[in-house]
């Protein structure tokens, strides 16, 4: 789906949607001058580092106006400017009002750059330390970085979206390989082998924790994850999340085998910090950590830093990436129900795009209700992208009121579409053309 030139024609097909940022801009300064914070970064991602948000998370957006899925803000006392690549240059200037300045010449004018031409020597810069990744490099020459465990959006987002209310819920036993007893097994093995003797592995990434318990959720749109971290040792295991969303059926899934070191302490979500703090402490342990994925935040509770063995994955993105026997049958059974839901969209089409009576949003309506209806479907794995002539060439598109287009027999369509099954993740993208294609489209 990625496109890097933008269309002066396309600007037609965004909806108009910018807010108005100047009171969000003010409450966020007010507390910057309260800290003497001259410059405060505010990223794109969550406490997982995920590719996917949930609203609660999306704090560069409500900044901004900007929901792409990529980009970076920064505001001082009198700039307020925003990253983005040039798959997003449009939709981020028909999103943000004039409160805000678009860099496009990032490459010249790197946040890093940006910050040391504008923040005078000796000023700090502020940052969560719980929204960046080890790895993150953040400038510092000659300036300080201020970390803030407090997340200076937060504490002025007054209408910020409520946690998700769902239960987190366990995958049925036919379609796993391993049983999460098993796949404990398998990392303290692991641990076991490493010749640099880790103690315990902390999993930070949402998909990791759900692989490792046959666990899943609904925290994230379009993904089947919950707000989640691992503390895992020889002989304990600490699973953070929401406790109230853990029913009383998980409790016992969970502790199922509870004897000898397989039983599970729910510490709750907001504990992690403070555990992992307290296990630190303890003589001669050592976390495992892959820093990929873990924060800049919690990496800093593992100190000093010999009490941690870094790779750039954890052993659990590792192991989980190669599948077994039960997964790869699964999977395939997936693809089959989603080829189904496709081929249902594809043979109705040419029966209804030359009489005239089929839109971009009617189409992707379509096949997002044949996924439904199929077994083990939780939903499209994003938002489908159904889209005709000019359309089709914006980086992900998806259909409003405003932008859909009819789709004729003399335009191309693409559609780009997926479901989340229990069994597998799906995606997709067909182009089809339904008249004679020009020389100039073909
Ligand atoms: C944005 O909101 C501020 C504060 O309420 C107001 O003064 C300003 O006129 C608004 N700007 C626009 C463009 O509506
Ligand atoms: C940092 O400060 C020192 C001393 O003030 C100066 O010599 C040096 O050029 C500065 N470095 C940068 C990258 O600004
Ligand atoms: C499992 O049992 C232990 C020991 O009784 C208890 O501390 C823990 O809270 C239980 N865990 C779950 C998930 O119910
Ligand atoms: C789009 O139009 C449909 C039908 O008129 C309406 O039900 C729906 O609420 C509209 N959606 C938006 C986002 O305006």
């Amino acid at each position: 789906c990625y496109f890097s030139v933008s269309f002066p024609s396309v600007f037609q097909y965004i909806p108009p949607t910018a807010i108005n940022s100047t009171l969000r801009l003010i409450a966020l300064r007010q507390t910057m001058a309260l800290l003497s914070i001259h410059a405060y970064i505010i990223p794109g991602t969550d406490a997982h580092l995920s590719e996917y948000i949930a609203p609660r998370d999306a704090r560069r957006a409500w900044m901004t106006g900007f929901t792409g899925s990529a980009g970076t803000a920064v505001v001082t006392q009198t700039q307020a400017v925003l990253w983005t690549d040039s798959r997003y240059w449009v939709q981020a200037e028909r999103q943000m009002d004039c409160n805000w300045e678009l860099v496009r010449d990032s490459s010249t004018n790197s946040i890093a750059n940006w910050l040391i031409r504008e923040v005078p020597e000796g000023m700090e810069i502020g940052f969560d330390p719980f929204l960046f990744s080890v790895g993150d490099k953040l400038a510092s020459a000659n300036r300080s970085l201020k970390s803030l465990p407090d997340n200076l959006v937060d504490k002025v987002w007054t209408d910020r979206p409520p946690l998700p209310p769902e239960n987190l819920f366990r995958l049925p036993d036919n379609i796993i390989g391993r049983t999460w007893q098993e796949k404990v097994q398998d990392i303290r093995q692991q641990m076991s082998d490493n010749p640099y003797k880790p103690t315990a592995i902390l999993l930070s990434a949402l998909d990791e924790t759900a692989w490792l318990f046959n666990l899943r959720g609904n925290d994230i749109p379009y993904n089947p994850f919950f707000y989640s971290y691992t503390l895992l040792t020889q002989d304990d295991i600490w699973l953070f999340v929401h406790n109230q969303r853990v029913t009383e059926e998980l409790h016992a899934y969970l502790n199922a085998s509870c004897q000898d070191s397989l039983c599970v302490q729910l510490p709750g979500y907001d504990r992690v910090r403070n555990e992992l703090q307290g296990y630190v402490e303890g003589p001669g342990v050592r976390v495992w950590i892959g820093t990929e994925f873990t924060t800049r935040g919690l990496s800093e509770i593992i100190s000093p830093k010999e009490k941690q063995l870094t790779s750039a994955y954890s052993p659990v993105l590792i192991t989980k990436a190669v599948k077994d026997e039960t997964e790869e049958r699964v999977l395939r059974q997936a693809h089959v129900r989603d080829a189904v839901a496709v081929i249902q969209l594809l043979t109705r089409l040419e029966k209804t795009v030359p009489e005239g009576q089929e839109t971009e949003l009617t189409a992707a309506h379509f096949v997002d209700e044949c996924r439904s209806k199929q077994n083990f479907n939780r939903g499209p794995s994003f938002e489908t992208i159904s889209a005709s002539g000019p359309n089709a060439a914006l980086a992900h598109y998806s259909p409003t009121n405003e932008s859909c287009r009819t789709l004729t027999v003399n335009e191309m369509f693409l559609l780009d579409s997926g479901g989340q099954y229990l069994d597998g993740t799906t995606d997709i993208t067909r182009t089809v053309h339904w008249g004679t294609p020009t020389d100039f489209q073909k």
